[in-house]
């Protein structure tokens, strides 16, 4: 037996776009499809088996992080998804479940994000915070704690940030494919 750290369910396999990096210790199993320019962490978990995780171009994923999703049911006949966008990063040890994030989204390290939560895009979320269901974070504001409050707007310079965090992110991965 092969084992490969992009593993198919039920005969669909991980849709991995131009220059993406993987670290060989993360594990990306079945519907998931990454953008260009996605970088993947060790020890992350993205397991896109009972619905579909997307991850949109120049998104990062740190350590240590795990990516699902929830079943179709009767009283939820889409399920949840997750969706992430573009140019977001997620910082080591997140939780990210069945939720749906927009653009230049800074998820810091150790947050929670479940089921049917929106993140709109420019958004900042500070490290440890739980983000319960079905909750929409607004754009252009800090959101922290446990549970999540709306903490005040971005200053010029973190919205600035977000997009330089994905920047920095993908410099990063071009480095570890180069060397
Ligand atoms: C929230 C954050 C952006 C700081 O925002 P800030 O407005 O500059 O906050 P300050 O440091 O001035 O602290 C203000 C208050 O918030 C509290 N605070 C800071 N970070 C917090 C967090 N993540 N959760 C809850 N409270 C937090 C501080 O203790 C302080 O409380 P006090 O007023 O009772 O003393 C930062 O702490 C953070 O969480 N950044 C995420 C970093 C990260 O994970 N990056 C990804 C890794 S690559």
């Amino acid at each position: 037996m092969t084992v490969s750290n992009l593993r198919p369910y039920q005969g669909i396999l991980p849709s991995i776009g131009d220059s993406c990096y993987i670290d060989e210790s993360a594990v990306i199993v079945g519907d998931v499809s990454l953008a260009k320019d996605v970088s993947i962490w060790p020890l992350v978990a993205a397991r896109g088996d009972v619905n579909i995780i997307t991850i949109g171009a120049r998104s990062n994923i740190q350590d240590g992080t795990v990516l699902h999703v929830t079943r179709k049911s009767n009283n939820n006949p889409l399920g949840n998804p997750l969706i992430i966008g573009e140019d977001v990063t997620v910082g080591h040890k997140c939780m990210l479940h069945g939720c749906t994030l927009g653009n230049r989204i800074l998820v810091g390290m150790g947050a929670i994000i479940m089921d049917g939560v929106t993140v709109e895009d420019d958004v900042f979320i500070g490290a440890g915070s739980l983000v319960p269901p079905n909750k929409t974070l607004e754009s252009g504001f800090l959101y922290v704690g446990n549970p999540v409050k709306q903490a005040r707007k971005l200053k010029q310079s973190e919205s600035e940030f977000l997009k330089q965090s994905a920047d920095n992110y993908v410099e990063l991965k071009n480095d570890y494919l180069n060397q």
